[in-house]
């Protein structure tokens, strides 16, 4: 099998496709104008067409597809998507990255069809904290989604978006949470993502300030990255006598550029190939055409894996006071 590689010696496997820009949350950090209009359904890619580009990236070696939004569950049909991906790549490493507000119906399928693991979005366990943040009291919902998939045996992955003055006095529930649970908790460090971000210096909470508050209650011991850690961006802890692990994602603290193998699609068929940097390639008119054959379209795909930027310092942007991406975090799903 080809592999895609880029010119900085990374090898490309791994596509996040959003399958929508819609989303029933509001959450503070993701969009910076919750007006801000979505994008027509015309020019949304088509499921079809999603896993048409699933398949021409499977050909060139991507092993590792994850949907994300917005929220994909707040797409119709986003179930029906997922069993057709599964029937024609029944090898492919399938994922999701959730709010969980409405997975719980989904679980079965998801036990189905073998997903490995499902990355839920929560940032707090508190109801008044999660509803501050994400504009809706659906905590419960998520809960119970937690509980679900945790009993259908399904990999669980807590992002935690981490934030000062919002997430920061709420430590006790995030250590118990996964020294209670089979689960991976991580802790993401806020990203200034998009014009208007919320983002500042103040409510900025660093990965090496948030493990030393969490080695306070627990000892966390380093898991070694490779096999084990599977866990992408983030550097991964044990905790002594628990039953689940903490981990770290550091984008702007200590970036991980130089590993990142991963490609991203927006919903409306835009190809990014780093979350910062706002050149896109936009397929979707070509997959339209009618007489567009799948090596055209991979040929595409390898120009633009060829010319994947090395990477982005995120601190150094905001210390020059630059943009970070003009794109808000729903329109490319993190
Ligand atoms: P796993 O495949 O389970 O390791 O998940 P993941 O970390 O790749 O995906 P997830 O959707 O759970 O993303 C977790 C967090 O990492 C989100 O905040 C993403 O925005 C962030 N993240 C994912 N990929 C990248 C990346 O390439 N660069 C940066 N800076 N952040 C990323
Ligand atoms: N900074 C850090 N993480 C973010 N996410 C969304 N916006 C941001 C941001 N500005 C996270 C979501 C989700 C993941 C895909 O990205 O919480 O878990
Ligand atoms: Fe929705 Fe995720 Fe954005 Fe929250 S972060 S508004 S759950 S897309």
């Amino acid at each position: 099998m080809r592999a895609l590689h880029d010119g900085h010696g990374r090898s490309v496997r791994y596509l996040r496709l959003s399958v929508t820009d819609r989303c029933n949350l509001r959450c503070l950090y993701c969009r910076s104008n919750a007006r801000q209009r979505c994008i027509p359904h015309a020019q949304v890619l088509r499921y079809e067409e999603m896993a048409r580009m699933v398949g021409i990236a499977a050909a060139l070696g991507i092993g590792k597809v994850r949907l994300t939004g917005g929220e994909p569950f707040a797409r119709k049909g986003c179930e029906a998507f997922l069993a057709m991906l599964r029937g024609r790549f029944p090898d492919m490493d399938l994922r999701v990255t959730t709010n969980g507000t409405l997975l719980e119906p989904h679980i079965p399928l998801l036990q189905r069809i073998g997903m490995s693991a499902v990355n839920l979005s929560l940032d707090s366990f508190d109801r008044a904290t999660f509803a501050r943040v994400t504009g809706r009291d659906m905590l419960p919902s998520v809960l119970s989604a937690l509980d679900g998939l945790l009993a259908a045996g399904i990999r669980v992955k807590i992002n935690v978006v981490a934030m000062r003055g919002v997430n920061d006095g709420q430590m006790d529930d995030f250590v118990h949470a996964a020294r209670s649970m089979p689960l991976d908790l991580r802790f993401i460090e806020f990203m200034p993502m998009g014009s208007g971000t919320l983002w500042s210096p103040e409510n900025f909470w660093s990965a090496d300030d948030i493990r030393e508050e969490a080695a306070r209650r627990a000892r966390l011991i380093p898991v070694e990255a490779g096999a084990e850690a599977e866990s992408g961006p983030a550097r991964m802890y044990r905790i002594e006598g628990g039953l689940g692990r903490l981990g770290f994602i550091s984008p702007l603290t200590n970036h991980f550029c130089l590993t990142c193998n991963r490609l991203r699609l927006t919903s409306e068929g835009a190809l990014r190939t780093c979350l910062f940097a706002d050149k896109e390639y936009r397929l979707r008119g070509l997959l339209r055409h009618p007489r567009i054959t799948d090596e055209a379209l991979a040929g595409v795909i390898r120009r633009a894996c060829a010319d994947k930027p090395v990477g982005a310092d995120l601190l150094r942007a905001r210390r020059e006071g630059a943009a970070v991406a003009a794109r808000q975090m729903v329109g490319i799903g993190g």
